[in-house]
């Protein structure tokens, strides 16, 4: 056979990554080889799904929710969804407004699949979620990074945002609480912003994947802002909440006309989330929510011990996030770079983390470590981490 080029899209060049998941390829192939790795890279919840939420999807295979279903969702879980968004963002939700997705990703690449064409500016958080910056490049928009700042808590500064937007600004990408850094916006940080945008003709997709793992505050949205509902596209999902990664399973909360589009981008690629995962979906916002507390306050101890243990290293100092399940430690002092030092960090120290630079050009001088893992492994990573650099700086 004759080997031949593979001719890819020109399109490809520009598409991105989650270096997460090339870590933990990474770390995983250290441990096959008989090393001892701490995995602090991957965000996801070390919890186990609550057996409530198994339990009805396991009974939902039984009953025959093993068929493809309305590419919008089941409209089970629409209603449900709208009842959850109403009233924990204090507005009105039809579920003719709400999409299921297969996780909350889909709903970035849906919105901006169907919102950014060529020459389309998109203004995003930097250091923030690498799949923003990787999905406005691959379909051509100018991807318009707003820096966020250690010095403001990681929260973004409004009057710089300001200052970004312009005629060709089509979407705005808002994250709180934030990954990488755990910033919160707060309440007036959200109608500041609300005041920028004005009544331009301007589209808000705020990722609030994060809203029920806050530390410090409440959770405030820009959806409840008076005036802001029909312009924003609201993205939510059951994976960090109730420990659902690997069911994928997400939504968005947006306008009919879109919604009516971005179901169409549902039956152009997946057809349909899956339909027992939608069941245990229902169960999951009508069942007990102790688990989600428990959870959460399981995440603020750990996150105290890491930040502590973090400030106490040579060359590191952490701020104290307030929401999500990550901390970003500031590792400037230590004269590395971040990529370099979390390579390193991983080959000599056997302590998965990701360094700043996989959310952006913004996050170097800063390493993510993800606090979902147990305080034993926290401390074991901490001690190795401090040793590292005792020996190294
Ligand atoms: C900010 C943010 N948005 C969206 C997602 C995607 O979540 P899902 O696993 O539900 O697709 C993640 C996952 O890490 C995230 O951190």
């Amino acid at each position: 056979m004759i080997p031949r080029e593979l001719r890819l899209a020109e399109r490809m060049a520009r598409l991105g990554t989650e270096t997460a998941f090339e870590v933990l390829v990474k770390a995983k192939a250290l441990e096959a080889k008989g090393r001892d790795i701490v995995h602090l890279e991957i965000g996801e919840p070390d919890f186990d799904t609550p057996k409530n939420i198994i339990d009805a999807g396991a009974d939902a295979m039984r009953k025959g929710f093993t068929h493809y279903g309305p590419s919008a969702g089941l409209p089970q879980l629409r209603d449900i969804i709208a009842k959850y968004v109403s009233d924990t963002r204090g507005i009105n939700v039809l579920p003719e407004e709400v999409v299921v997705v297969p996780g909350g990703k889909p709903i970035i690449f849906f919105s901006i699949l169907a919102l950014a064409d060529e020459g389309d500016e998109v203004i995003y958080p930097n250091p923030g979620f690498p799949i923003y910056e990787s999905m406005i490049n691959y379909v051509g928009a100018k991807a318009v990074p707003i820096r966020l700042r250690e010095e403001m808590d990681f929260r973004l500064d409004v009057g710089e945002l300001a200052g970004l937007i312009n005629d060709r600004t089509k979407l705005i990408i808002l994250n709180s609480p934030q990954n990488p850094t755990g910033g919160v916006l707060t309440k007036a940080d959200i109608s500041d912003i609300a005041d920028a945008i004005g009544d331009r003709n301007i589209m808000v997709l705020t990722d609030e994947i994060y809203s029920r793992l806050i530390f410090e505050g409440e959770h405030h949205s820009i959806m409840s802002i008076d005036g802001m509902k029909d312009r924003c596209i609201l993205l939510d999902g059951f994976s960090k909440t109730y420990a659902m990664t690997g069911w994928r399973m997400g939504y968005g909360v947006m306008r009919v006309d879109l919604a009516t589009q971005v179901a169409r981008l549902m039956t152009n690629s997946s057809s349909c989330t899956a339909s027992f995962t939608q069941v245990a979906g229902v169960e999951a916002l009508r069942g007990p929510q102790e688990s989600v507390n428990r959870m959460c306050a399981e995440f603020k101890k750990r996150r105290d011990v890491m930040v502590a243990g973090l400030n106490a290293i040579k060359g590191f100092s952490c701020r104290l996030p307030k929401g999500a399940f990550y901390v970003f430690p500031n590792i400037t002092r230590t004269g590395w770079p971040s990529k370099k030092l979390a390579d390193t960090l991983l080959d000599d120290a056997g302590v998965a983390g990701l360094s700043g630079t996989a959310f952006g050009n913004f996050g170097e001088g800063y390493l993510r470590f993800s606090v979902a893992n147990s305080i034993e492994n926290i401390e074991k990573a901490l001690d190795r981490v401090g040793a590292w650099a005792t020996k190294n700086l």
